[in-house]
């Protein structure tokens, strides 16, 4: 049946569009068909009207392990049951989540758990301003750190609005706006710019140690340690915001590949499997402000520590503890993705390269190299969309947004992946 006909999947996305404004619950997830879905398992999901796919969306990448991993599943059931949200004083599965934390992430001294990676990214940002004492922030253009109001800016912008003011959403107040300022990834002078132009002002550099919401600009260690060196001169926090890297790429992180210590890190997404969880850890000192009785900063969260979170994060994490196979499995994997689509490229003489690290791809429809954000300003969207609609209709789920990247996830195998290949090249000989 082509993706087209989806009588029982459009029956739902009706009905979804009647209750829920736009039938979504995140903006970004009406593609069309697939419209709805029913079931997922290892590296694939079906939708309402029975079709399966090999799915590198992932949930937007909180899939890890890949869907329904039963370790995971396992400890969930388990933890329902025994002891539920009390909301007063601490329970031992978060004891061992935050101590799970500071084992496996080097900067992590400790660590405050949070239901989601933008509620993560608000509370660091908090904690740098009140820390510091000052009121600015710096991202760069093509990062994204959730929706708070501080970082909601400045993500796919078009070349018109790239590096000027490029809120994602109405109604976020100018002066939050204002204090985030915008500079160039792998672009050091651009960050050092910005701290002569505000001397003293700015509390925080936040950054995705590889932009994965712009597709994988992979980070030169020269931008890193720089960036390292220049916050501790300025007296500013460098914050990583590890919400897809964590647990993803290496056990330590992003942090552990590059060998850099971060002030502060941010968690969410792959770190529970697909279950509701996330978290700031980072230096001592820093971290005790949010002490309820002896800091200043304000840290509050009914859900926050829940024990569905928690049994997720310690079961996903003590896997990959246990099975350090993972990491080399899906970096195989997807730098056997990335040739082969690159071998496909060069073979078709198409405008376009594949860039990613360990088990992330993405393809940009634009000539290397693709190191900051204003090399994406050439990037063919159109193109891509049609590459993710081809890919959709042979079952392939990729992320529908034409500079986001996608996942293999620890249930892939190498037949998938040639037979994913298979079907881009039929796709990118279409498109041609
Ligand atoms: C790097 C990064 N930080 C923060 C967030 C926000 O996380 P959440 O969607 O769990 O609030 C995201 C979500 O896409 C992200 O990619």
């Amino acid at each position: 049946m082509p993706t087209t006909e989806s009588p029982r999947g459009k029956a739902i996305a009706e009905a979804a569009a009647r209750v829920i404004p736009g039938g979504v619950n995140s903006s970004t997830r009406y593609i069309g068909a697939p419209y709805a879905f029913v079931d997922a398992a290892g590296a694939y999901v079906t939708d309402a009207d029975g079709r399966r796919y090999l799915d590198y969306h992932a949930a937007f990448g909180a899939i890890l392990l890949g869907h329904n991993a039963p370790a995971v599943n396992d400890a969930v059931r388990a933890a329902i049951g025994g002891v539920d949200l009390i909301g007063l004083g601490v329970t031992e599965p978060e004891v061992a989540l935050a101590e799970k934390v500071v084992e496996v992430i080097p900067s992590a001294e400790s660590m405050v758990a949070t239901m989601s990676g933008s509620e993560a990214v608000a509370q660091a940002i908090r904690l740098a301003r009140a820390v510091t004492g000052r009121d600015l922030i710096v991202k760069f253009q093509g990062g994204f750190h959730g929706w708070s109001d501080s970082v909601a800016r400045n993500v796919i912008s078009t070349p018109e609005r790239a590096y000027g003011l490029d809120p994602l959403s109405a109604g976020i107040l100018p002066h939050a706006l204002d204090a985030t300022l915008i500079a160039e990834f792998n672009d050091l002078p651009s960050v050092e710019a910005l701290f002569d132009q505000y001397p003293e002002r700015i509390a925080a550099v936040i950054m995705e140690p590889i932009p994965h919401n712009v597709g994988a600009l992979v980070p030169t260690q020269d931008f890193v340690d720089g960036l390292r060196k220049l916050t501790e001169q300025q007296g500013a926090l460098y914050i990583l915001d590890e919400v897809i890297t964590g647990f993803r790429h290496s056990l330590g992180g992003y942090q552990q590949v590059m060998g850099v210590t971060p002030d502060l890190t941010t968690f969410g997404k792959g770190m529970g499997n697909g279950f509701p969880t996330g978290g700031v850890a980072g230096r001592r000192d820093l971290m005790e402000h949010f002490n309820g009785q002896t800091g200043d900063v304000l840290m509050a969260g009914t859900f926050n520590g829940n024990p569905i979170g928690c049994a997720a994060a310690l079961a996903t994490i003590g896997y990959l503890q246990e099975h350090p196979d993972f990491y080399e499995r899906t970096h195989r994997l997807g730098a056997r993705m990335r040739a082969g689509l690159n071998g496909i490229i060069a073979e078709l003489d198409i405008e376009a390269t594949v860039a990613g690290f360990g088990g992330v791809f993405s393809l940009y429809f634009a000539k290397p190299p693709v190191l900051g954000y204003r090399d994406l300003l050439r990037n063919d969207n159109t193109a891509y969309v049609a590459f993710h609609r081809g890919m959709t209709e042979r079952g392939f789920l990729m992320l529908p947004l034409a500079l986001k990247r996608n996942h293999v996830s620890g249930a892939h195998t190498e037949e998938d992946i040639d037979r994913t290949l298979e079907a881009a090249r039929d796709v990118l000989r279409d498109l041609r």
